[in-house]
């Protein structure tokens, strides 16, 4: 399985506080089935993006090679937490800020952002970029509890949806366990992932996470979440053919 949002760098952002952290939380991964993590620290200063990819770069070697060393059977790849403000209207290039090089950008939203035209304004000039924006826990962002017909909406800028597998338990609220549990029944999530930050809470127990879930996957589903679509984005393959139904307020309320 395949982790596509975690923090799982040393000190680097609000994620794991020192090497060992990082370490134990690559251990919790191995015992859950996950072989491959994406580190996607958060970046708040598109100024500072150089530095930043240049920390990040050497905290992956690092790590890597004591994975390796510890004969842990995780590798850790490459990726940003794309946070959205005003700014990023002046970025035309996002190529420094994709997933391992390839198409697909992990994008977060204000979650007290209300304002879904602004949203949209900002998937618009990411897709324009030719970038495909991949939506970092919809359930968790106010926008989308208020105007819930906006999901629908984005569908026209080919978005994917990346949900977190503790949001089905409730962990981030009742809200947020509601339009989690409503989008995975209504085809709106293309991946589910850790967002871990730490050993001891919001882990890398990814399989334990959706078990204790109790959710009901189809056939297939989970392979295509934690395998086949976070394969396709780390070797730069293009997601077709995604089934999306409809979400409308009766399904909601
Ligand atoms: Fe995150």
């Amino acid at each position: 399985m395949i982790d596509i949002h975690t923090h799982i760098l040393p000190s680097v952002d609000d994620g794991a506080k020192d090497i060992s952290e990082s370490l134990r939380m690559c251990e919790i991964a191995a015992d859950n089935g996950v072989n491959t993590i994406v580190a996607t620290p958060h970046i708040y200063d598109y100024d500072k993006v150089k530095d930043l990819l240049q920390i990040r770069n050497e905290k992956i070697s690092e790590l890597n090679r004591l994975l390796k060393e510890n004969r842990c059977l995780v590798t850790i790849y490459p990726g940003l937490e794309v946070y959205s403000n005003e700014k990023l209207f002046d970025i035309k290039d996002f190529s420094l800020y994709t997933i391992n090089n390839s198409r697909y950008m992990l994008c977060e939203f204000d979650f007290n952002e209300f304002d879904t035209l602004l949203i949209a304004r900002y998937i618009d000039h990411i897709v324009s970029s030719g970038v495909v924006p991949i939506i970092a826990h919809p359930e968790r962002c106010a926008a989308f509890f208020a105007d819930y017909e906006s999901l629908n909406d984005l569908m026209r800028w080919g978005v994917l949806f990346q949900i977190n597998a503790n949001s089905l338990s409730g962990y981030h609220g009742q809200k947020e366990q509601r339009l989690a549990i409503t989008m995975l029944q209504c085809g709106f999530c293309d991946f589910l992932a850790s967002d871990a930050h730490s050993p001891n809470f919001r882990s890398t127990d990814l399989l334990e996470i959706i078990l204790k879930s109790q959710f009901e996957f189809s056939g297939g589903e989970l392979q295509t979440l934690l395998v086949d679509n976070p394969e396709k984005v780390l070797n730069n393959i293009e997601i077709k053919n995604i089934k999306r139904g409809h979400i409308s307020y009766d399904i909601l309320t």
